[in-house]
């Protein structure tokens, strides 16, 4: 755990910044209205003084440097896998793991009909058919029980993300995947440093994916990393994106943006659950809400997520208080035949996606006063 001063929330329009250009994690974007929260990117000094050091130093016009080294380090250190591959994105990111644990045109791929939408599109860009499998009743991701009746001969891998700070099954899942031979390839792009039964989010899985995208709780803006111990992936990821130059790489100076958040990202994470517990203490209507995916073990919340079934209603009033909420994602189980299997109607998938309303991580790193504030505003709305 680190010791510096917690986020300071932006009190004025001034340093809330510009609005920030789409956010594609399925959620709420912060808005011009949320400024009273801590602002998103982060504007710590030591982010500035970071970059400014790569700047000084004239490594920022290197293809590779000191920065993205120590990067590397850090993920290794924070994941605890052989092989990191620094990217440009967490999208890019799942399509090259996909790539490099072997999946090729006509193979099916499983993942949860309720996910981040470029993980679909990852599958079909490399000629593969997504396989839809619902979502599990208490969670976002996976649903093992959906996915044991899964059993396709040309099933090759399962994809699966942990959304908004709710751990996927994986252990389950996992062991599914080791009986039946399937890649396992974990999503961990919205999770940088969850522990799931004592093991870090992103060493589950074959191989995995980080994001630092503008809406994650490590950001550069733009960045990713696929993650694994397999040597035999690992060879295969680098032949893949050694051209011989680096095809998708991060630069020094977003690795520079990204190191001294990683020093904090305990912090912060520590931050985000109080705030979320907080909220499920002190706001009657978010347990009615959340009746069947809380989260009650310690974790690493990204979105505040509660399932309503007058959604609409409650974000429009939401927003009105001047709070970043939004819907989750669409969710795939109406994706016509053409393009995927689906096993069985993907009920929970459907409920997420009518249902599901987020409030932005930026808000849950309000501390002190500021958190009362937050929680009063959700009790007035709720
Ligand atoms: C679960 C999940 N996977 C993958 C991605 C893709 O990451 P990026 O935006 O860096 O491409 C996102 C981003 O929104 C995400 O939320």
């Amino acid at each position: 755990m680190t010791h510096h001063t917690p986020p300071k929330p932006a009190s004025t329009p001034a340093n809330a910044g510009p609005v920030p250009p789409p956010d594609h994690s399925g959620g709420p974007q912060p808005n011009a209205d949320s400024h009273f929260f801590p602002t998103w990117p982060p504007q710590w000094p030591e982010i500035t003084e970071s970059i400014l050091q790569v700047l000084r130093s004239g490594h920022w016009g290197r293809y590779r440097g000191e920065a993205t080294e120590r990067l590397r380090e850090k993920i290794v250190e924070l994941i605890g896998c052989g092989h990191v591959r620094l990217v440009s994105s967490g999208s890019l990111g799942v399509e090259s793991a996909l790539r490099a644990a072997g999946i090729s045109p006509g193979n099916q791929v499983a993942l949860c009909g309720y996910d981040y939408p470029g993980n679909f599109r990852a599958i079909e860009i490399l000629g593969a058919r997504p396989l839809l499998v619902d979502a599990d009743p208490a969670g976002f991701s996976v649903d093992p029980e959906s996915l044991r009746q899964v059993s396709p001969e040309s099933v090759k891998a399962v994809v699966v993300s942990h959304l908004y700070g709710v751990p996927a099954k994986i252990r389950q899942l996992r062991e599914i995947c080791d009986q039946k031979d399937w890649a396992l390839i974990e999503d961990a792009c919205q999770t940088p440093g969850m522990a799931i039964d004592g093991r870090p989010a992103g060493a589950w899985g074959d191989v995995a994916v980080l994001s630092f995208g503008g809406s994650k709780p490590l950001t550069a803006g733009n960045g990713g990393a696929v993650l694994t111990n397999n040597d035999r992936i690992a060879s295969k990821l680098n032949a893949y994106l050694d051209r011989p130059s680096d095809s998708t790489p991060m630069s020094e100076l977003q690795a520079a943006a990204l190191l001294p958040q990683l020093d904090r990202l305990d912090e912060c994470n520590r931050i985000r659950w109080e705030t979320y517990s907080a909220i499920v203490a002190g706001v009657d209507w978010t347990g009615r809400a959340t009746s069947s995916c809380r989260v009650t073990e310690p974790s690493t919340i990204y979105k505040a997520a509660f399932l309503t079934p007058r959604r609409d209603a409650l974000i429009e009033r939401l927003r009105r208080s001047g709070l970043p909420v939004g819907p989750g994602y669409r969710s795939m189980h109406r994706s016509s035949d053409r393009r995927c299997d689906k096993s069985g109607p993907l009920d929970r998938c459907r409920q997420l996606g009518e249902q599901l309303c987020l409030l932005d991580h930026a808000a849950l790193l309000a501390t002190g006063s500021l958190r009362s504030e937050l929680i009063d505003l959700l009790t007035a709305a709720g």
